[in-house]
Order: C-alpha cells, then sequence, then structure tokens
C-alpha cells in the first residue's frame, strides 16, 4: 500500500492559445495549484474518468514491467483549483492525470522525477487524458503537469525554457468559466465557412506568439523586453478579436476587456490566458510593485481580484509530506481529548506524537523567561479546533485559543453552512504595510514651509527606497521589499513620510521600524526639518484578506424558521449594523471572537489586529454619505437567488515566520495543524473565522436569540467553577440549564444534591 501522496500542477498559457492547435508554438507555464493523489483509505468517492483512464494505464505499463501489486486508484483532490465554489481554468483534469500515475508510479519505486521515468509518465499522462477527454486538446496541460517549470509546446514537442529574472507574473479572475471545447468547435466551424478570415486571425496570432517568444527571455533591458511583450500581447489580443468576429464566441468579454485596459494604462502586459470567454486574464509586469499596485487599483476599481502570489514554473510531479486536511469531521465534538488529537493527526496527516506540544506546561518556564521580562509564571487557555472550513476548495482545520464558551462552536456550525454553499471565496492584497516618519519644522524656522518639505521628500523617493531595501537584503531575496513612497501633509507644521514595505511572510513590526529608523536622517537632510516618531502604522489598510461566502436557504433554516426568513433576517440584522454604530461594534466584537482566536492561537499580535480592525472599520463610508464612520467589517444581502452572501475586507497584518509564530511551541503546531505556508493564507483563515463568526452570532441573535445557545455552553463553566469534574460537568450543566437559573450559587446547591443523589459519578474526561 502507498502512503505517499503525489502531486502535479495546473498550468497556464502565456501565448499560443488558438495558434497551436494550428502547429505554433505555445509557452505554458506549470503553476503551484496542484491536484494531489492519495490513498483511497475506505473513501466512497466515485472515481472520475480521467482518473481510471490514468489508473488503467499506469496499471498496464506496471504489469508489464511485472509489478502485480498495484493499489486501486487513489483519490484526488483539486481543491486548490477553486476560487470559492468557482473551479478556474487551470487545467486541472490533465493535472489528475498526471497526479494519478505520479502515484502509483512512486508507490512501485520508481521515481517520477527521473528522466527515464518522466517520459513515460509523460506518455501515460497523454494517453490517458486524452481518451478521458476524448482526444482534441494539444496536450500542453498535460506536458506542464507531469514535467513543470516553462515549457516551449510545438507539434506534441516540449522543450524546457527559463523564466526571465524580470518578468512579474499574476492572474486575473474575469469571472465565468469558459468552456473551452465549446469555443474552439465554434472556431472550428467558422474556419470551415471563412478560411480566409481564419487564416488571418491564425497569422495575427502566430506573429504574436514570435513577438512574444523574442521579448520574454532574460535581458540587462526589462523596460525593452516588457514593450516587446506588451506589443506581442496587444498583436495576441487583435488576432482573438478577429477569431471571436468571425466565429460569433464571446471569447472577449467586457470583463477581459476592463482587464486588458487598465494593465494597459498601467504600463503592463495582459491577455487572455486560455480560451478566452471568461476565467483567466495572464498581466506581466517588470516590477513586483508595477504587478501588486495595479491588482489593488483592480480590486478597488473594479472588484476584480488579482492572483499575484501564484507561483509560476513551479515543479512537476511530486511527492507530498502530507495529505490535503479533511476538515469535515463530522462528531468530533463528542470525543474526549486524545480521539480529537487522534482526529486531528489523521485528518491534517500529523503524526499524532506531535500534538503532545498541546499538553499543559506546553511553554516551560525557561522558554517563557526568555519571551518577556520579569516573568513569574504563563496563563494556560484552552484550545480547539474548529471543524468544517473550506477555503478556495481547501479544507483547513482551524485552531482557536479563546476562553469564551460557544465560540468554537459557533464558527464551526457556520463553517458547515458556508460549506454547503461551495465554502469561502478568498483573495489577499499583497502584504504591504507602512513605516510612518513624522517630520516638524526645525526650531528656528519661522515659517515653515510643509509642500516644500513634500516635494523634497518625493524628490528622492528612489534613495528611500533603496536605503529601506539595503537594510533588509534578506527580506528582498524573498520577493519582498519598499514598494512605495507617500507624503502627507497633515498639517502646515507636520509632514508625515510612509514607506511602503512588502514584508512577505513575516508581520513586519521589526522589519517596518529599522527602515523608518534608517530613512529618517535622510529625510532631515532634505528637508532641513526634524524628525520626530518613526515607527510602524498598525492601520494595516493595505494588507487585506477579502472573503465572502453564498449560503443556501436551506442551510440557514432551524430554530423554527424558514431558510428564506433567516435570509431576510439577517440581511436586517446587518443594515441594523451599517445604520448604528452601537451596533457596529457588537457585530464587529462577535467578527473578532473568531478572528482573535486563531490570532492567539497562531502566536500573531492580536493588540495589533484588533487595533487594524477598528481603525479600518472607522474609515467605512457613513451611511449618508457624508464622509466616514465606524460600520460593520462584515456585510450580509439576499442575493437574487434568495442565498445569503456575506462579505468582509479585514486588515490581516499576520505572519508565519518570526516573533512567538517560531518560540512558542503551540503556535508553532497551530501553524502545521492549519497547514499555512504563508502569511496570505493564514490571513485568509483568520478573515474566515471571523465571518464564521459574525454569520453564527447574526443567525442566533435575528432567530431565537443568543442566551438559549450560550447559556447551555456558559452553563460548563460554570459547572466547572462550583466543583464538577468528570462527568459531573454535564450532569450538571444539564441540570444547570433544565433548571433555567444559570447562577453560581444554584450550581453549588445542584452539585450537592447530584452528589447526594449518587448521580456524580466523577470519572476523570
Ligand atoms: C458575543 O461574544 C458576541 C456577540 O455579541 C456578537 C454579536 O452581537 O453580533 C454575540
Amino acid at each position: 500500500m502507498n502512503d505517499i501522496p503525489v502531486s502535479a500542477p495546473g498550468k497556464a498559457f502565456l501565448i499560443g492559445e488558438y495558434a497551436v492547435l494550428e502547429g505554433a508554438p505555445a509557452l505554458v507555464a506549470a503553476l503551484d495549484v496542484r491536484a494531489v493523489a492519495h490513498r483511497a483509505g475506505n473513501s466512497k468517492r466515485p472515481v472520475s474518468a480521467v482518473v481510471r483512464c490514468a489508473h488503467q494505464r499506469v496499471k498496464g505499463y506496471l504489469e508489464a514491467r511485472g509489478e502485480h501489486d498495484i493499489d486501486p486508484p487513489p483519490v484526488v483532490e483539486t481543491g486548490g483549483f477553486t476560487m470559492g465554489a468557482r473551479k478556474l481554468g487551470l487545467g486541472s483534469s490533465a493535472a489528475v492525470a498526471a497526479s494519478v500515475i505520479g502515484y502509483h508510479l512512486t508507490a512501485a519505486g520508481l521515481d517520477p522525477f527521473d528522466p527515464s521515468v518522466r517520459e513515460d509518465a509523460l506518455s501515460l499522462a497523454l494517453a490517458a487524458h486524452a481518451e478521458a477527454q476524448g482526444g482534441g486538446g494539444s496536450g500542453a496541460d498535460v506536458a506542464a503537469a507531469v514535467l513543470g517549470g516553462l515549457l516551449h509546446f510545438q507539434d506534441r514537442k516540449t522543450r524546457s525554457v527559463a523564466m526571465p529574472q524580470w518578468a512579474h507574473i499574476g492572474f486575473v479572475d474575469a469571472g465565468a468559466p469558459a468552456v473551452t471545447s465549446r469555443f474552439v468547435a465554434q472556431v472550428k466551424a467558422a474556419a470551415a465557412e471563412q478560411p480566409g478570415a481564419y487564416a488571418d486571425a491564425i497569422g495575427t496570432l502566430s506573429a504574436a506568439v514570435d513577438q512574444f517568444l523574442t521579448a520574454f527571455r532574460d535581458s540587462p533591458n526589462p523596460a525593452k523586453s516588457l514593450a516587446g511583450v506588451r506589443a506581442a500581447t496587444q498583436t495576441h489580443n487583435e488576432g482573438l478579436r478577429a477569431l471571436a468576429a468571425m466565429s460569433g464566441a464571446p471569447i472577449m468579454t467586457p470583463a477581459i476587456e476592463t482587464i486588458i485596459a487598465e494593465a494597459q494604462a498601467d504600463g503592463l502586459a495582459a491577455k487572455p490566458s486560455g480560451a478566452g470567454g471568461g476565467d483567466l486574464v495572464v498581466v506581466i509586469a517588470d516590477s513586483r510593485a508595477d504587478l501588486d499596485r495595479f491588482g489593488e487599483r483592480l480590486h478597488r476599481e473594479h472588484g476584480m481580484a488579482l492572483l499575484g502570489d501564484l507561483k509560476i514554473a513551479d515543479r512537476g510531479i511530486r511527492a507530498e509530506e502530507r495529505v490535503p486536511t479533511n476538515s469535515r469531521l463530522a462528531g468530533f465534538f463528542k470525543l474526549d481529548i486524545e480521539a480529537r488529537r487522534q482526529a486531528v493527526a489523521e485528518a491534517t496527516g500529523l503524526d499524532v506524537a506531535r500534538l503532545s506540544d498541546l499538553d499543559v506546561g506546553a511553554l516551560d518556564m525557561h522558554r517563557a523567561n526568555h519571551m518577556i521580562e520579569n516573568v513569574v509564571g504563563t496563563l494556560e487557555l484552552p484550545l480547539a479546533i474548529a471543524t468544517n472550513f473550506r477555503i478556495n476548495g481547501r479544507d483547513f482545520l482551524v485552531p482557536m485559543c479563546v476562553e469564551e464558551a460557544s465560540v468554537v462552536a459557533a464558527a464551526s456550525n457556520a463553517a458547515k453552512m458556508i460549506r454547503a454553499g461551495g465554502g469561502f471565496s478568498a483573495h489577499s492584497d499583497p502584504p504591504w504595510m507602512i513605516a510612518q516618519v513624522q517630520l516638524t519644522p526645525a526650531g528656528d524656522d519661522a515659517r515653515p514651509d510643509a509642500n516644500a518639505a513634500a516635494a523634497a521628500v518625493a524628490e528622492i523617493k528612489d534613495a528611500l527606497l533603496g536605503m529601506a531595501d539595503a537594510a533588509h537584503p534578506r527580506l528582498v531575496e524573498r520577493g519582498g521589499g519598499a514598494r512605495d513612497v507617500e507624503v502627507r501633509v497633515v498639517d502646515p507644521a507636520m509632514v508625515v513620510v510612509h514607506i511602503l514595505v512588502d514584508c512577505r511572510d513575516a508581520m513586519g513590526a521589526n522589519l517596518l521600524n529599522t527602515v523608518a529608523e534608517t530613512v529618517a536622517p535622510r529625510l532631515e537632510a532634505v528637508t532641513g526639518w526634524t524628525s520626530g516618531l518613526r515607527i510602524l502604522s498598525n492601520l494595516s489598510d493595505r494588507r487585506c484578506s477579502h472573503i465572502s461566502a453564498r449560503i443556501p436557504p436551506e442551510a440557514l433554516a432551524g430554530k423554527g424558521f424558514s431558510g428564506p426568513e433567516v435570509v431576510e433576517r439577517i440581511v436586517s440584522a446587518s443594515r441594523f449594523a451599517e445604520l448604528d454604530p452601537y451596533r457596529a461594534t457588537t457585530h464587529n466584537k462577535g467578527i473578532m471572537n473568531g478572528v482573535d482566536a486563531v490570532v492567539l492561537a497562531t502566536g500573531n499580535d492580536w493588540r495589533a489586529m484588533e487595533a487594524s480592525a477598528h481603525a479600518f472599520a472607522a474609515t467605512r463610508e457613513s451611511p449618508d454619505g457624508k464622509g466616514c464612520r465606524y460600520g460593520p467589517l462584515a456585510v450580509w444581502r439576499k442575493g437574487e437567488d434568495g442565498w445569503l452572501e456575506g462579505k468582509m475586507s479585514l486588515p490581516t497584518a499576520v505572519g508565519v515566520v518570526g516573533g512567538a509564530t517560531r518560540v512558542h511551541p503551540v503556535a508553532r503546531l497551530a501553524l502545521e495543524i492549519l497547514g499555512c505556508t504563508s502569511g496570505h493564507e493564514l490571513g485568509q483563515v483568520i478573515a474566515a473565522a471571523g465571518l464564521a463568526s459574525n454569520l453564527a452570532a447574526c443567525r442566533a441573535l435575528a432567530t431565537e436569540g443568543i442566551q438559549r445557545g450560550h447559556m447551555s455552553l456558559h452553563a460548563r463553566s460554570i459547572a466547572l467553577g462550583a466543583g464538577a469534574s468528570g462527568a459531573e460537568v454535564e450532569q450538571l450543566a444539564a441540570a444547570l440549564v433544565a433548571d433555567g437559573e444559570i447562577k453560581a450559587e444554584r450550581a453549588c446547591a445542584l452539585l450537592t444534591e447530584l452528589r447526594a443523589a449518587g448521580g456524580g459519578t466523577n470519572p476523570t474526561n
């Protein structure tokens, strides 16, 4: 039996769509969205045609080599190809075929990375994929899935090419997915009727490919290369418009045209990746900062998400250390602690022994003594696991550290409702944070000119960015660094300079403070003003996680209310928070129940998170349109189909490297349970926990009220406080709820009665 999960990447065309079918070359990149094949166990999931074909092909191959002990078809997870409930056109079926073949080859002791094995894997995957799909594709997606990297693909022959150092690539989700096969069929039918027009369009597309391949390579002059790539993508877009016009296929949708126009306005190259008709647009820049700035503007002005953190030219078939998490652990709450640990270990692929880091006293005195000053002990809080979370098609078991009863149960329950609608959709801003330097006029300056000081700072923008980068060479190596300078005249006698820094996977406080202190003397020199404070801003509004969810009404029904009634009531609850800051504060407190619990569990700075969230909430547009005022972070609406729709943008200045995330053993383990390897992923989980907590609170408040559910959980802590232990806790809690008086004195009296009646068995739980 094979216990090694094996994955294969998705792909995206950089250039060559349509023309590749007529013999022109294409450039295809493997992306780090991966299909993961792992042992089926007793999974009842149906086996798809691609999995079946791939399994049969590789079985035949291995049998021919004398292997007869071949595993049944694996289960394949393709969650990473999904945004919310929508699968993106990133070549998931090719990745599935490749992962199944890689899985069985690995099980047979073959290394799919070995060149000779790889050749065979590619032939098997091509044949299996063509069989399952009925032929017709170019095979470029299968080649990318097996081989990985960046591939030049022509007439079914592939060669690896180097990714140019200067190119920064992102993808924008243009909405409605294209049905590639239908488009290709429509274009082919039109080609038969209008061969001349078709040949012209393909000629334009092929010319674009040649232009692109010439410009898209390493060069000492990135700006010139980008100009060449821009020209090539413009030609390509012309070719696609011609194909659309002759075939009637809506290849260039309004959303695609908007993205292209906006990218062009920012000096970037953009074109559809794949067949068009929606789905993905590839955007190419010669600086990470330009790409990120474009993404931020596109989201602000058009509500479209740039996926800027996909690793391009990722590895082909490879073994994985752990299986994809399954967060749907039915009955988890009924288990005892040991059994829960076992279930978490099984669902995440972690060794159960690893979970002993959650034992009482995990943070030893020695470590604690080095974390802060004057240490005399540690504070223990319960750490629990919220279940049912699915974000962009991937499952997460979410560690939450909180003292308040009902938070974890409520979040898990709401995540289950959201899962019924396909799970959370999420995307992230680039991890930009702000370092601030305060400037005030020198003491002897009788008539300070703030605008002149601001202009002097703007003049040396590039030098400031260079100084900031030089202060953090390792951050620059990891793809981060200084991105922009903003100068604000906040008073005739005060100028504030912002250095925007991409902190990658660190929270960033220390590195921002260093940047502020590094550039301050230079700012003093060019302005003649004096620097005051030099510190980060905790209003991390450039580093938001954007989370949304759609829930079918039937998943919300209950507590004596129909699904549609609950939808109306939650929308009204949201409206209340939008109109009234007194309610908005409590609404947001409920969001922070989920947010802080994950921030704390993962060793991040919850004070920073609180400060940032509430400051951000105070920048909501006022309902009367006159300026800003404190408002709800999450809002809920009824969609046209009657589903409940919720969304929230939340500043998430959190990291997975540095600080307590490294030092505290529980924080480290919490990150392992989550499986988050990047700050933006963790930010999305935190935002999801916040939105789920808000949904749970709004649903309860808008129906039966909060007290019933709250009190039954609260009763447990009252029971504990009264001295109940073991099975007594649940018995006494139930008695308190039945009694209706959930108070300490009553609990003591009931416990005495319970023990007198011999009910308190008192085994340890
Ligand atoms: C309690 O911790 C949180 C709630 O008050 C949130 C809300 O009112 O939305 C239930």
